[in-house]
């Protein structure tokens, strides 16, 4: 009789630790963990190829001997953003008002179960530009790696941004080119990597392997709930049919604060699985003021460790 009143109670008790470990969205004590601040700076049409020809960037050699766009970038990114978004430098189409770096705050934490990532920053509405995204106000994108592509490891956002990509300076009038990996085609050039994606059984092989890139997403209008996304990026840039990421958004004293989460095991092979003990690599971009395409503001790599370790974040375990 005793036995089993207290085997009921430790079911229950066991129920209700369950519950309390498994936090609903919006439910992670933010305050608790401390934030780290992510300047994004406007990257023009300074793709990918741009940043390997040593003519033009002339660090091109010191990249390709092994050394990271942050390792000389850190600190930089207002000063570059504000030459680039100015229409200076590596910018045909400069827009009106388009700033050149957004304070991005970024707090991470996991709970065993989900990885939670809460993004704030200062809005910038009506800046005069053209509204480019007819259908959102803003969108936040996080894109993660977990060390299977070493480009991104090494270059973060700049991995997937080839010349030809829409809106880039060798972009082709007609052609819809989505952003890819240089491994998904067979060569590149400074004009990068054109007609020559790679064999789909190529592909298929490289994304059983998860060489891709994940990419989360909230896509923000004011008064309405935020829509999230998730996706791919290999031979072209794809949104899931179904996102795993679920989002919250709101708007507090002029600033967005987005909060994105998944589980850390999504049972499709479209999601990586992450867990502690790996270093995974992210990057972020803020589309603002209904910009579309390059008109964004992105950061540059920083890693990533689930409980704790070395890392640009640690997402604790709450
Ligand atoms: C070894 C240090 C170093 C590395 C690594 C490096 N850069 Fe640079 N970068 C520079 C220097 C120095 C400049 C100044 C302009 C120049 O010399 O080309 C520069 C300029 C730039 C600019 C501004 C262009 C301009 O005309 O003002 C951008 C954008 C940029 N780098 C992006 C990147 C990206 C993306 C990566 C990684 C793929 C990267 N850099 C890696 C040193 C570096």
């Amino acid at each position: 009789m005793m036995g089993s009143t207290f085997r009921r109670a430790g079911a229950a008790l066991g129920g209700l630790l369950m519950a309390l470990t498994a936090l609903p969205a919006g439910a992670v004590d933010w305050a608790s963990i401390p934030a780290k601040q992510v300047p994004l700076l406007y990257p023009g049409q300074a793709s990918w190829e741009w940043a390997l020809s040593k003519d033009e960037h002339s660090a091109a050699p010191k990249f390709r001997e092994g050394k990271n766009c942050k390792s000389c970038h850190t600190k930089e990114e207002e000063q570059i953003g504000k030459a680039l978004a100015s229409g200076q430098r590596l910018e045909k189409k400069p827009l009106p008002g388009k700033r050149g770096s957004v304070p991005l705050e970024v707090k991470f934490a996991n709970d065993g179960q989900k990885l939670y990532v809460r993004l704030e920053w200062p809005e910038v509405t009506g800046a005069g530009g053209p509204k480019l995204d007819k259908d959102y106000a803003a969108r936040v994108t996080m894109m993660m790696d977990d060390g299977k592509v070493v480009e991104f490891t090494r270059a973060g956002c700049w991995s997937i941004c080839h010349d030809d990509v829409n809106g880039m300076a060798s972009s082709v009038e007609g052609k819809d080119t989505h952003k890819y990996l240089a491994r998904s085609r067979a060569k590149l050039s400074r004009q990068g990597g054109g007609d020559s994606q790679k064999p789909q059984e190529a592909l298929d092989a490289m994304f059983a392997e998860g060489q891709f890139i994940e990419y989360w997403q909230a896509r923000l209008k004011p008064g309405a709930p935020a829509v999230a996304a998730d996706g791919v990026a290999l031979n072209k840039r794809q949104d899931n049919a179904k996102p795993a990421v679920t989002v919250e958004a709101k708007q507090v004293g002029g600033k967005w604060v987005v909060e994105m989460s998944r589980p850390l095991k999504v049972a499709d092979p479209a999601h990586k699985e992450l867990a502690a003990g790996k270093t995974y690599t992210v990057g972020f971009a803020v589309h603002e003021d209904f910009a579309a395409g390059r008109y964004h503001q992105v950061s540059l790599e920083y890693t990533l460790v689930l409980d704790a370790g070395e890392a640009d974040f640690v997402a604790v375990k709450k």
